[in-house]
C-alpha cells in the first residue's frame, strides 16, 4: 500500500485539477478499487453513473467497451481509457454483421446484445442488456423468439429461467468459461460448508453446480445479506479481494481465474492520461445515436 501512496495522491490531486472522475469497475486491482475511484460497480451501476455524474472527464478504470457505453451516454463529455488495449473476449467474438446474421436467420426476432460489445453491435442491436437486468429485459420482450448476442452462456442460463425460445451467438467470456462443474463438485467435497457464488457467464453445469449466481454487484449483495462463513466466488480474482475488508466476518476461500484485460488497467496508467489526455475514447456520432438508444432503453427498463 505504502508503494501506492504517491499515485494515490497525484492522481486524487489530478482529479480535482480536470473535474475528472473514476469508475471503477468490481473487477478492478484493491489499491485503484479503494484507493482512486469515485464510483465502483458492475457494468449496469456505471453506465447509470456515466449518464448522470457531474464531471468534465470520466477515466474508465474498467474494459474499452465500458469506456464507449460512457461515451455513448455522455458525448459532451471527455472519456479516457488508461490502456486501449484492455478489451474483452465477448465483445470481440462479435462484429455488426453477425447482428445482421441472426436477423437473417431468426427473422422478426428482437436482438437483446450484452452490454460487453462495442458500439457498433449495441447499435445494430434493439436494446443492451447485463447480467443484472437479462432476465427481465428478455421476458419483456413481444416475441416468443428472442435473440441474445454474444454470451452463448448468459443466454444459456437466462434461457433456463425464462419461457422465451432464447436463440444466441456462440461468444464466451475466456475467464468464466474456465470453470467446470467438477471443480466445483470437488471444492465443495473439499471444503465442507463452503457456498459457491458464479457470475452469469459460467457455464450452465457450473452455475447449477452453485448456490446462487448473479452479476457482480449481485454477487456482493449475496454475500453481505447472506453472511456466509466461507465463501467461493466463482469469478474473475479482484471480486473477492475488493469485498474482502468491507466483510471481515466471511472468509473468501477458494482459486479464482484472473481478467487479463481488466488487468491491463493499472495506477501508473491512470496517472498518465489524467496528465496527458491521452487516450480518449470517441464513438461516430451517427453510430453513438443508434447505440444509445439501446443502452437507454436498457436503462429505462432497469430503474
Ligand atoms: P458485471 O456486469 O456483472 O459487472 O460483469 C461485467 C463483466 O465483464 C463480467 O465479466
Ligand atoms: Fe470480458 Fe470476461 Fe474480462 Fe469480463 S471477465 S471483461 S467478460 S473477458
Amino acid at each position: 500500500w505504502v508503494t501506492y501512496a504517491p499515485y494515490v495522491k497525484a492522481i486524487n490531486a489530478l482529479k480535482k485539477e480536470r473535474n475528472a472522475v473514476i469508475l471503477g469497475h468490481n473487477y478492478m486491482t484493491p489499491e485503484i478499487f479503494h484507493g482512486v475511484s469515485d464510483f465502483v460497480g458492475d457494468s449496469l451501476q456505471l453506465a447509470m453513473k456515466a449518464s448522470d455524474v457531474d464531471a468534465d472527464v470520466i477515466v474508465q478504470a474498467g474494459v474499452h467497451f465500458m469506456a464507449e457505453t460512457s461515451k455513448i451516454l455522455s458525448p459532451q463529455k471527455t472519456v479516457l481509457m488508461p490502456d486501449m488495449d484492455a478489451g474483452c473476449s465477448l465483445a470481440e467474438s462479435i462484429t455488426a454483421a453477425g447482428i445482421d446474421e441472426m436477423r437473417a436467420k431468426y427473422s422478426g426476432a428482437p436482438v437483446v446484445t450484452y452490454v460487453n460489445t462495442t458500439a457498433e453491435v449495441k447499435a445494430a442491436s434493439d436494446i443492451c442488456c447485463t447480467s443484472s437486468n437479462a432476465l427481465q429485459i428478455v421476458n419483456a420482450m413481444e416475441s416468443d423468439t428472442v435473440i441474445m448476442t454474444p454470451d452463448k452462456y448468459l443466454a444459456q442460463n437466462v434461457a433456463s429461467q425464462s419461457h422465451k425460445n432464447v436463440v444466441y451467438w456462440p461468444g464466451s467470456c475466456i475467464v468464466h468459461e474456465q470453470y467446470t462443474a467438477k471443480d466445483l463438485r470437488e471444492f465443495r467435497e473439499w471444503n465442507p460448508g463452503t457456498r459457491l457464488i458464479a457470475h452469469p457467464e459460467c457455464p450452465p453445469d457450473v452455475v447449477a453446480e452453485a448456490d446462487f449466481s448473479g452479476s457482480t454487484s449481485g454477487i456482493l449483495k449475496y454475500v453481505t445479506d447472506e453472511k456466509p462463513e466461507k465463501a467461493m466466488l466463482i469469478t474473475e480474482c479482484s471480486m473477492a479481494s475488493n469485498i474482502a475488508d468491507r466483510l471481515p466476518e466471511v472468509d473468501f476461500v477458494g482459486p479464482c481465474n484472473m481478467c487479463p484485460y481488466m488487468k491491463k488497467i493499472s495506477l501508473e496508467k491512470i496517472l498518465w492520461v489524467l496528465h496527458s489526455g491521452e487516450n480518449e475514447v470517441l464513438v461516430d456520432p451517427t453510430v453513438a445515436e443508434k447505440a444509445r438508444q439501446s443502452v437507454q432503453a436498457m436503462i429505462d427498463m432497469s430503474r
